[in-house]
């Protein structure tokens, strides 16, 4: 079973994904974290992030790989866990800047469709319905308002204690949004064959509840 969410930075995907993952027994799978580790990697060996040709040439030693423990998905860059050094606006505006380049989405794809292959996967991320998992169960492309989305990613900057304001929260969001839907390879887009589910009014219960019947659905 493959259910394929895509959709904006802040939509609550993750969120809602591993809450449906959890009542549907499906593994979870953050595609995003993939990337922000190949991001880290790439910041912590001085590789120029600008620089296609250093970015092609460094991603040979890096080695990404996921582990479940306890159904929490932790992810590793050559077996250093850095899943809790991953959600910086920095690695987030890296990452959000180095997944345009066509080398680091060809290096991650078979990752991705490894995983699905040997799981039943709710696999999220920007390209799972119409790049990584074109025949997917079921698509669903979630999102929210960029002020909404903003908000929620502002509140948890703040919980974790980093020092940021919300317009700058909004201006990132509202940036990464740019660069992801303007890229030229795997843009974020809707699948022609997803269900749109727009999250900003609706609860993080109600929103859960939403992709778990469509799961359920399709069962
Ligand atoms: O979901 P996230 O915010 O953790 O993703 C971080 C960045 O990674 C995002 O700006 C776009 C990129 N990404 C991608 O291009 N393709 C994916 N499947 C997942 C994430």
């Amino acid at each position: 079973m493959q259910i394929a969410i895509d959709g904006p930075a802040g939509a609550g995907k993750s969120t809602i994904a591993k809450a449906a993952a959890h009542s549907c027994g499906m593994i979870y799978v953050d595609t995003g974290a993939i990337y922000r580790s190949v991001a880290y990697a790439l910041i912590q060996g001085g590789t120029d992030t600008e620089d296609t040709d250093a970015v092609g040439s460094a991603l040979t030693g890096i080695v990404p790989s996921l582990a479940f423990v306890g159904g929490e998905q932790h992810v590793y860059v050559n077996g250093e866990d850095v899943s809790d050094k991953i959600r910086t606006p920095e690695i987030s505006m890296t990452t959000s800047h180095i997944s345009a380049y066509p080398c680091v989405r060809a290096f991650l794809l078979e990752t991705q469709r490894r995983i699905a292959r040997e799981n039943d996967v709710i696999m999220d991320g920007r390209d799972i319905g119409t790049v990584v998992l074109p025949d997917a169960d079921v698509k669903i492309f979630l999102t929210a308002s960029p002020e909404c989305r903003a908000k929620r990613r502002y509140d948890e900057l703040i919980a974790k204690g980093e020092q940021v304001t919300y317009e700058q929260t909004l201006a990132d969001v509202i940036g990464r949004d740019k660069q992801d839907t303007e890229r030229e390879t795997a843009p974020l887009r809707q699948a022609d064959d997803a269900v749109l589910v727009d999250t900003s009014d609706l609860t993080l219960e109600q929103s859960i509840d939403a992709v778990t019947e469509l799961i359920r659905r399709a069962r």
